[in-house]
């Protein structure tokens, strides 16, 4: 029978959002706006034409020394699409951006985390981010200096360096890159071992990849644009609207956050209150600190193959743990175990964060996901599950990683036989330095834009 989502056009999509890059460990973002479209747009076409967008065609072993990714904001979009750009088409979260008042408060953005202390992505100055990958560090350095060159028609408004850790963990000190959902259809897919892991992280192309039936069996919502658009003949017919073209066929939303982490206050704070047989650091992420599952043995399975069913009190991954909230897998109701990993199989992301350091020493997480949905997916895992003050029967308590305590703030339970342990004034580690969200076109929509 044939796999859903063997149909996948490889050579059309962005290699990001089929891998991570692994083998190029250094990364630039530069967020940019466009100062001469003309210019902009000849250096787009150069970028295409020399295959230096890469698609996801190419293999990880053929990927070379360097690779780049292109994203827009709906303000470069607008810009670049002119009259051809049909607002209405495109999702609101996208077209209003992140730093619409209600979506802040949505998302938790407030207090020390609100948009007006960030440091990039609060004016509507971004039209979109150059993701370079390379090697070495002076790579990506002379990949964007080379982008900033004059004649191309770019205006920098951010850059941010980024890599992964030599050692596989991120500034706290987990391992972090485990838990990724597999888009059916791909290498990764077939590597599956077990018809449990399969169950768990085999996801629907579509909630990834517009263009392709989603966990619902449905298309996702593609945003298109007017035939009017120059080099628009070269995008298939809008699946709802053949009038128009179907300009999100092939492309993904892109949501960045740059999260500083407070590494110091974060270990003492964990020094302090853990003791003989109990680690408060490995129960608030909800892994060890090599990424083993705290539910259960993985040793034999791999360390992604478990369910939280088979610890549904969280005596081994508290319940209001960073991993156990981000993906609670079949605990979201208890009507079946399959239907409950359906519904919350709908909001997985494909995580593609990189660790910074700025010259001042702060370091942190440069978030970065991959959703059909910015709304149902990244937002819903944000504001639904980690924000959630009374997710899963907790009262009062936020994801200790990545949430947003407000009012009786800073709770966080380890259940635990014959008592529970209650943490009280959990401080926050983790602060929101800014943040945009991003489409990334598919390879012959980047062409149209390049017209
Ligand atoms: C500085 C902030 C953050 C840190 C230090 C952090 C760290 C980690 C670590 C160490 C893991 C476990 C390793 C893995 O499964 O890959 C993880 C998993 C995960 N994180 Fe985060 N994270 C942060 C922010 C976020 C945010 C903002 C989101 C989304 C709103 C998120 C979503 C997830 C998801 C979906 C998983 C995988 C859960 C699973 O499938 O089991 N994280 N994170």
């Amino acid at each position: 029978m044939k796999k859903p989502g063997s149909d996948l056009q490889f050579k059309d999509i962005q290699g990001l959002a089929i891998r991570g890059f692994g083998r190029l460990p250094y990364a630039g973002y530069l967020c940019f706006g466009i100062a001469e479209k003309p210019l902009f747009r000849r250096w787009l076409k150069g970028l295409l034409e020399r295959g230096e967008i890469a698609s996801g065609k190419v293999h990880n072993t053929e990927l070379g020394d360097s690779n780049r990714g292109i994203a827009f904001t709906a303000a470069g979009l607008q810009t670049l699409m002119e009259s051809a750009w049909l607002e209405t088409s495109f999702p609101v979260e996208f077209t209003e951006g992140m730093v619409q008042p209600q979506r802040s408060r949505l998302l938790g953005d407030i207090d020390w985390n609100a948009p007006k202390a960030w440091r990039w992505g609060v004016q509507d100055d971004i039209h979109g981010v150059l993701m370079c990958f390379a090697q070495q560090r002076a790579e990506v350095e002379q990949m964007l200096d080379d982008a900033l060159q004059a004649s191309n028609g770019l205006r920098e408004v951010t850059r941010i360096y980024a890599q992964l850790p030599e050692d596989g963990k991120e500034p706290f000190g987990f391992a972090d890159g485990i838990s990724q959902p597999v888009i059916e259809g791909t290498y990764r897919d077939q590597a599956l071992v077990s018809k449990r892991e399969r169950q768990l992280h085999a996801i629907a192309a579509g909630e990834f990849i517009l263009g392709y039936p989603d966990g619902s069996g449905q298309l996702p919502r593609s945003p298109a644009c007017s035939p009017a658009m120059p080099g628009s003949d070269r995008l298939a017919p809008h699946c709802l609207r053949p009038e128009l073209r179907d300009f999100g066929r092939n492309g993904s939303f892109l949501v960045i956050r740059q999260l500083a982490q407070d590494v110091e206050a974060f270990k003492a704070y964990v020094e302090a209150h853990s003791r003989e047989g109990l680690d408060v650091g490995e129960k608030m992420l909800g892994r060890t600190r090599e990424g083993d599952s705290l539910t259960r043995d993985t040793s034999a399975q791999g360390v992604n193959d478990f369910d939280y069913l088979e610890d549904r009190k969280g005596q081994g991954c508290p319940i209001g743990a960073h991993v156990r909230r981000s993906n609670p897998r079949s605990t979201v109701h208890d009507r079946s175990d399959e239907a409950a990993l359906k519904v919350s199989n709908r909001h997985r992301i494909l995580r593609r964060g990189r660790v910074y350091e700025n010259a001042d020493g702060e370091v942190g997480l440069l978030f970065l996901c991959l959703n059909a949905s910015i709304s149902r997916q990244f937002e819903f895992i944000q504001a639904s599950w980690s924000n959630d003050p009374f997710f899963q029967g907790l009262a009062g308590e936020v994801d200790p990683i990545s949430g947003t305590a407000r009012g009786n703030a800073g709770v966080f339970t380890i259940p635990a036989s014959p008592y529970r342990h209650k943490l009280q004034s959990v401080p926050q580690w983790v602060t929101l330095k800014g943040g945009a969200y991003f489409f990334l076109p598919g390879m012959q929509a980047l062409c149209a834009l390049a017209e």
